[in-house]
């Protein structure tokens, strides 16, 4: 078919168009390459300047026309085929759905987001370090020094030290981080500290691999009485019980002077552990005032800084929490443990602030 440059004929060629191939074609034949415009536009050179203005004119006139023709044809024609198609479609409705497995949030990361959700509406914020430490900061920093028979209260996982002059280990507690900090940054510090640490340890309550929170605060003025305002106000919005029956007792841990164990009271009946009352306690943390000695290893004046620590387990808080009886449950990978312990990604919206 020949081309025209007439408006009133393209317009009826582009109606007649019932197919968008065909439609690609005819806009090819006019403005493609070797396209009839394309080509017109080139011999205008030829022309002399008067001719080149008037037909020019009427060839971009002409383009325009074109391109807006073949747009609404183009969006008729592709609203018919989507037309069709929802035509040939039918949804039953009556099917029965895709089966569909959700993940689940393990305990124990809920209990951690729980954790930070706490301590940071206290002004704490969240520090990390590496798994394998040096025995400087796991130990030594600590005042531990090699053969203090504090050594003997963590069974440690020692690496292969064949290529380096010091000993690595596996982070025995998360209180090696508190060096880091200490080191790193200056006072006032307020940190917690989440993370894994390991010993060579398993039975129904202790794993090879096991999770606890460090906290470390230093400023000029912090007292015992902070300490413990701070961890029971903790402890009670943790388990979420107002009247928590609780207990310090004195204890020893190198790198706190005086240091102190805290116990929560519990009851057992039908084998099921209900805390917060009862006449039994339940060692659930360790704590203390930050020994100088651990200030001067970490570069901090221990006659104008103080400040105090603590150390708990996860799982024992996740335990005592969910109602969870087997620590191993808790690294088995069993989906079906997962699914009964386990929390719906959305119950993390209970929790302020993520
Ligand atoms: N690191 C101790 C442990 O693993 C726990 C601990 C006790 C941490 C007292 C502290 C602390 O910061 O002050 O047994």
């Amino acid at each position: 078919m020949s081309l025209s440059l007439d408006k009133s004929d393209i317009s009826t060629r582009i109606g007649k168009l019932t197919s968008i191939a065909d439609l690609e074609a005819l806009r090819i034949s006019y403005l493609g390459k070797k396209g009839l415009i394309t080509l017109e536009m080139k011999s205008l050179s030829s022309l002399n300047v008067e001719d080149k203005k008037i037909k020019g004119q009427k060839l971009n006139e002409f383009k325009n026309f074109l391109e807006k023709e073949l747009l609404i044809k183009k969006n008729l024609l592709e609203n018919l085929v989507v037309n069709e198609k929802i035509k040939k479609e039918k949804i039953d409705v009556t099917l029965p759905s895709r089966d569909y497995q959700s993940g689940k949030i393990h305990p124990i990361s809920q209990s951690i987001f729980k954790i930070i959700d706490i301590f940071s509406a206290m002004g704490f914020s969240v520090e990390s370090g590496p798994d394998i430490e040096s025995d400087f900061n796991n130990f030594t920093a600590l005042n531990i020094p090699s053969h203090h028979p504090a050594r003997e209260m963590q069974d440690t996982f020692y690496l292969d030290s064949n290529n380096s002059h010091e000993e690595k280990v596996l982070r025995t507690h998360t209180s090696p981080v508190q060096v880091r900090t200490m080191l790193n940054s200056k006072p006032p510090i307020r940190i917690i500290v989440p993370g894994r640490t390991y010993r060579s340890d398993s039975d129904s309550t202790h794993t090879p691999m096991f999770h606890q929170v460090e906290g470390l605060l230093i400023d000029q003025s912090s007292t015992m009485a902070h300490l413990k305002g701070c961890l029971v106000d903790f402890l009670k919005d943790f388990f979420e019980i107002d009247n928590l029956n609780y207990r310090f007792r004195p204890s020893y841990f190198p790198f706190t002077e005086p240091s102190a164990e805290m116990d929560v009271a519990f009851t057992k009946k039908n084998n099921v552990i209900k805390i917060g009352e009862g006449d039994q306690w339940l060692e659930i943390l360790g704590c203390g005032m930050v020994n100088p000695k651990v200030l001067e290893n970490c570069k901090i004046d221990s006659k104008k800084f103080q400040g105090f620590a603590f150390g708990m387990g996860i799982e024992r808080l996740s335990m005592l929490k969910y109602g969870i009886t087997d620590m191993r449950g808790f690294f088995n990978s069993d989906f079906r443990w997962l699914n009964h312990y386990g929390f719906n990604p959305l119950d993390l919206s209970t929790i302020s602030g993520i």
